[in-house]
């Protein structure tokens, strides 16, 4: 059993949680590999997709997750809904939950948004990334991944690259790797790393080169211009130019290092194709292994006991 009845971020899970979100996605791996990729754990259970922003693999994940545990979904986007009227987000919440719906999958702009849900409904809710703060599925899937490629994540070295500042896949990476033994550097420009972060027991440099060096596996992050109210680099050109990665950039190295993004990528910003594309890419790996994750997490959460 998780210690937790949401899953609003990884920063309130133990290493006995995530363990068992592993395990037990571990196990749903597996059925994903049978022809019949479908159980019944969740076939009276009814989820509602809440998306107040775009996405594509969250939402899609997420909805087949649903659907391989045979759960009833609803899908909401918030862009055609009443929330163009003016409906609260707590309204919204209460009236498609008085219509026997049990779990709510929430993506939001709003940093906290289902932290404060969480405070004002009855149901299970999974975090599906707030604002710049957290996006523990995909902080789950993501050492999910390391763990399957490299058997461990005990001791492993992990940079992560890019635009931390504005980044909540950065926190839930941060979080679930130290739990899990991992050593994490932060690497980019230094406007997109926050003051501090060393308080949460990584390492920092502004030499995406030096951080290649160091890791074994480097997970690069998408420069978020959506998030930036004012230019924190020069240009995207220069962003490329100086902490971009390429193949000529990995050659250099003489050294294997496993390459991930969690998506959507700016190609050519911060990775190239030559790179997103090579052997050394294991960001489809990741985008398959979030339906496991999402099925444990669901499953885990929803009280039932038995696959
Ligand atoms: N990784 C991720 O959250 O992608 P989407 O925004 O497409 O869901």
């Amino acid at each position: 059993m998780l210690s937790t009845k949401h899953l609003l971020g990884i920063k309130n899970l133990t290493q006995k949680d995530i363990e068992l979100i592993f395990k037990t996605a571990d196990n749903f791996k597996e059925i994903l590999k049978r022809p019949i990729k479908k159980v019944p754990s969740l076939r009276d259970t009814t989820i509602v997709n809440l998306f107040y922003e775009n996405s594509t693999r969250t939402r899609i994940s997420f909805e087949l997750a649903e659907k391989r545990l045979g759960a009833d979904t609803i899908n909401f986007a918030s862009g055609n809904s009443s929330v163009a009227k003016g409906e609260t987000l707590i309204d919204t919440v209460n009236n498609i939950l008085s219509m026997k719906v049990d779990m709510v999958v929430l993506r939001h702009s709003a940093s906290g948004a289902p932290h404060f849900l969480s405070n004002h409904i009855n149901a299970a809710i999974i975090n599906a990334g707030d604002g710049t703060n957290e996006h523990p599925t995909q902080g789950l899937l993501d050492a999910y991944s390391i763990r399957e490629k490299c058997k461990t994540l005990k001791g492993k070295k992990v940079a992560i690259i890019g635009d931390i500042m504005h980044s909540r896949v950065a926190l839930s990476n941060i979080y679930c790797l130290k739990k899990m033994g991992a050593e994490v550097t932060v690497a980019g420009p230094p406007t997109l790393i926050p003051k501090y972060i060393d308080a949460l027991g990584v390492q920092v440099t502004y030499n995406v080169k030096e951080a290649l060096a160091w890791c074994d596996v480097a997970n690069v992050l998408r420069i978020q211009l959506e998030r930036q109210n004012m230019p924190l680099f020069s240009s995207l050109r220069e962003y490329a130019l100086f902490y971009g990665i390429d193949k000529k950039l990995l050659d250099s190295l003489q050294k294997e290092i496993v390459i991930m993004h969690p998506g959507p990528i700016n190609r050519g910003v911060e990775l190239n194709s030559d790179v997103a594309d090579s052997q050394h890419s294991i960001i489809l790996n990741q985008v398959e292994n979030g339906v496991a994750i999402r099925m444990a997490v669901l499953y885990l959460l929803s009280g039932k006991d038995s696959i």
